[in-house]
């Protein structure tokens, strides 16, 4: 028996931060929807809008897209590239509704988006009033995907493939859904590097056993389209540094 698309997505391989020209054309649709074809052949791209998110539109994977497992040749191109951008992660979305309720103040502030995979959290926090959103993701794909994302909704966002373009600290560092691997805990030090505040949001983490962050909300959400996940990722946790 094969593994799925699930199982592909949430076991990643270890990633590593590289750098890239920052990214400033305005790509459409029908080139990231090649991207996605490149690992999933018979997937399609759709527009959805979030659940209270005050209209946030995603280009996401199409919600029928067969669950059971999958050929070795299409589980081996996931495996390489996982297309995490064509999902809206449950942490993502919590952190998007949190961010669109006005329960950070990110009205004028500058706000990296870490790991931003379709640019949920950092486009949410451009349409709650940032007055500058960078997002910052390993994979070019995903750049793609939130620049694609920034465009239907109307936000600027300039992106880049690594923290080394990344020439000022910002006021406030979003990290959504990107503990999904101990490899990637080392983040969480170069978040509190890039900005003055960092906001964690994660369901795969119960707690962060660091003293230097604070839980101070939980928040019910599923991934985008649904993908099945186990109850016990359901609950969004959120950890704010301390000042
Ligand atoms: C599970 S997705 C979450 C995407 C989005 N934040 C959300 O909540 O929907 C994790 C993202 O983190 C990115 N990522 C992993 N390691 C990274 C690193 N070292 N630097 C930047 N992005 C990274 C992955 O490429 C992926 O797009």
């Amino acid at each position: 028996m094969g593994r799925c698309l699930y199982d592909a997505a949430v076991n990643p391989t270890p990633t590593k931060l590289t750098t890239t020209k920052l990214t400033t054309a305005k790509p459409p649709l029908s080139k990231l929807r090649r991207r996605l074809r490149r690992t999933l052949p018979d997937a399609r791209l759709d527009i959805n809008s979030l659940p209270g998110c005050r209209g946030l539109k995603l280009a996401l994977i199409n919600a029928d897209y067969p669950q059971g497992p999958l050929h070795p040749d299409v589980m081996r191109a996931v495996i390489h590239q996982p297309a995490y951008w064509s999902f809206c992660w449950g942490s993502g979305l919590a952190l998007a509704q949190h961010l669109l309720a006005g329960k950070e103040e990110v009205r004028d502030k500058t706000v990296l988006d870490l790991g931003s995979g379709s640019g949920v959290a950092g486009i949410a926090a451009a349409m709650a009033g940032a007055q500058r959103v960078i997002a910052c993701d390993i994979d070019p794909d995903a750049c793609l995907a939130t620049a694609v994302n920034a465009e239907l909704n109307g936000v600027a966002i300039d992106v880049i493939q690594s923290l080394d373009q990344l020439h000022r600290p910002v006021d406030l560092v979003l990290l959504a859904d990107v503990l999904y691997d101990r490899a990637n805990f080392g983040l969480i030090d170069l978040a509190k590097n890039a900005g003055t505040r960092v906001l964690i949001a994660d369901s795969r983490i119960r707690e962060l056993s660091r003293d230097d962050f604070t839980p101070f909300a939980e928040r019910e959400a599923r991934t985008l389209p649904n993908l099945g996940e186990f109850d016990e990722f359901r609950v969004v946790r959120f950890f704010e540094s301390r000042q």
